[in-house]
């Protein structure tokens, strides 16, 4: 898979994109995420990709020039199976849209400022827009973090066995199980006895006894 990621803010992607398992996906090849300094594309002087929104009002919008030519550079290049616009007025991002990002080949994500951006690049480059939640960040770039990074991790061959996506918190539409380490007694709190006794089938059924509980009592929304 490739993630090109468009932004105005490059630095603010660096860390989420270069750690632990994201970073780790590409240095094994399974993923190619490059980030790509709309600035690069400015063409005036003081390098300007916003400017003052007609009709009036606060704050600048980005200006469609520079994210054009960005998109249609890419996009002469290789065919993408989505360009992801990240914004708060967006489809809700969930597991199932992760699940069905994690099947693309190429993926352009777009990132914009909390004003917004020129109208006419969503109706004419973007064709899937995406919010995290909703709360107003003050740009996408950690949006797309957050996408980018439930999206690799699904990817096949990233997660080795143990850290298999398959029992994950929503991913059976359950939540998650609680989890003990060693020691087995910590300031007088004892490891649950059944997880010590290692009688698998009791363990299985104490987790998703667990699990349901879990998410019956904090999202009864879960269990249709
Ligand atoms: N940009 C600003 N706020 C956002 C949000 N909640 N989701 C996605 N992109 C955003």
């Amino acid at each position: 898979m490739r993630i090109d990621i468009l932004t105005g803010l490059p630095k603010l992607l660096e860390s989420p994109l270069t750690e632990s398992i994201l970073r780790r996906a590409q240095e094994k090849g399974v993923v190619e995420i490059v980030v790509h300094d709309l600035r690069d594309y400015a063409h005036d002087r003081h390098k300007s990709i916003d400017d003052v929104p007609y009709g009036g009002g606060p704050g600048m919008v980005m200006k469609p020039e520079p994210i054009f030519e960005c998109v249609e550079k890419l996009r002469a290049e290789r065919a993408y199976d989505d360009v992801v616009f990240l914004t708060p007025d967006g489809e809700t991002f969930t597991q199932d849209m992760a699940n069905g990002l994690s099947l693309a080949k190429n993926l352009l994500l777009l990132c914009g400022h909390y004003k917004g951006v020129d109208d006419r690049i969503r109706q004419a480059l973007v064709t899937k827009e995406i919010s995290i939640g909703d709360y107003v960040l003050t740009g996408g770039e950690l949006a797309a973090a957050v996408v980018v990074d439930a999206v690799v991790r699904l990817v096949p061959g990233v997660l080795n066995d143990a850290e298999s996506a398959l029992s994950d918190s929503f991913q059976d539409g359950l939540l998650g199980t609680p989890q003990y380490t060693r020691p087995a007694e910590f300031r007088g709190m004892k490891v649950p006895e059944v997880l010590l006794n290692g009688n698998h089938k009791d363990i299985e059924a104490w987790r998703l006894e667990q699990r349901t509980n879990r998410t019956a009592s904090r999202r009864r929304d879960l269990l249709r």
